[in-house]
């Protein structure tokens, strides 16, 4: 079964001239038949140089959007159409421009977690893999950062500039509290904890390192330890134990899933390049003006 959909998404990947990019968050499966695996940075650098002609994207919306931003002369499908991210929708454009008006002063800066009409309202993207450094660099001292609150904070405490957080949050990260990571620790003893900066405060905290998804697996594969407690969406897992196999991973919390991200499946990815769709689809204004932020990212990175 397996093996006859591994072959007929070889030969449509043929025919169509598609590459597969699948986030750290698929499901093993769409992992193992993906091309390239990686962070939403990754991804979008990917997805900006590839020659392939179609891009089959799979994880959740604003990341297939944000390659038709970099890619746009590209087909690019989402597999699954219903595979958003709640995170992204807690910013709206018409807020982000009510909130320029109440501090004109501040540069915009949106997490990659939003909607291309956001981004189209932004001056910089960041990701988890760059957010301190880009922010560190771009030339401004105050900031509006859209729309990860938990995510601003971490940047506001290594940086010296002024940092005002929107009031967004990642539901499958805010969940997890300080009693989990106490709870933890204690049943797992002498254990590096990773966690993702989109987790609260009171866990980051807590944390060993701090780091996005991609910087999770490099620290695994470069660590001398050999025990590590995962403060991130459980997919993260499956890499991490097929990359560095004689070393032990356990999810901070069983609570950690993104059901978006569980949405997609080899099966859904050979209906998406048979039918070509869903494709991705932007204005062209807003495309162009959420490409100067993407781009500036990709230059201050
Ligand atoms: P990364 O960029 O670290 O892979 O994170 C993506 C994301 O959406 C986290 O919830």
């Amino acid at each position: 079964m397996a093996k006859a959909l591994l072959d007929r998404l070889s030969e449509l990947k043929k025919e169509k001239k598609a590459v597969i990019l699948a986030h750290n968050y698929q499901i093993g499966e769409v992992q193992d038949a993906a091309d390239y695996v990686g962070d939403s940075f990754e991804l979008s650098k990917i997805a900006a140089d590839t020659k392939a002609e179609v891009i089959v994207f799979c994880g959740v919306h604003f990341m297939a959007e944000s390659a038709k931003i970099l890619a746009p002369e590209k087909t690019v499908i989402l597999p699954e159409n219903m595979a958003g991210c709640p995170l992204a929708d807690m910013a709206l454009p018409e807020k982000v421009r009510e909130k320029k008006e109440e501090f004109p002063d501040a540069a915009v800066a949106c997490y990659i977690n939003t909607s291309a009409a956001v981004k189209a309202e932004c001056d910089v993207c960041v990701t988890s893999a760059n957010a301190v450094k880009i922010i560190d660099s771009y030339p401004a001292k105050e900031f509006l950062f859209v729309p990860d609150q938990n995510l601003a904070h971490f940047i506001s405490t290594n940086v010296d500039k002024k940092i005002i957080p929107w009031e967004g949050y990642c539901i499958t990260h805010h969940r997890v509290t300080r009693e989990e990571v106490k709870r933890a620790r204690k049943a797992i003893p002498d254990t590096v904890l990773m966690v993702h900066p989109e987790c609260k405060p009171e866990v980051v905290e807590q944390a060993d390192e701090v780091l996005g998804t991609g910087g999770m697996l490099k620290y695994a594969k470069e660590s001398q330890d050999s025990k590590f407690i995962i403060g991130t969406e459980l997919g993260l897992i499956y890499r991490l134990k097929k990359e560095s196999p004689e070393k032990d991973f356990y999810l901070l919390s069983a609570d950690m899933i993104c059901p978006n991200m569980k949405l997609t499946n080899l099966q859904k990815v050979i209906n998406s390049l048979e039918s070509m769709t869903p494709e991705i689809e932007i204005p062209e204004d807003i495309r162009v003006k959420a490409k100067v932020c993407l781009d500036r990212m990709l230059e201050y990175s």
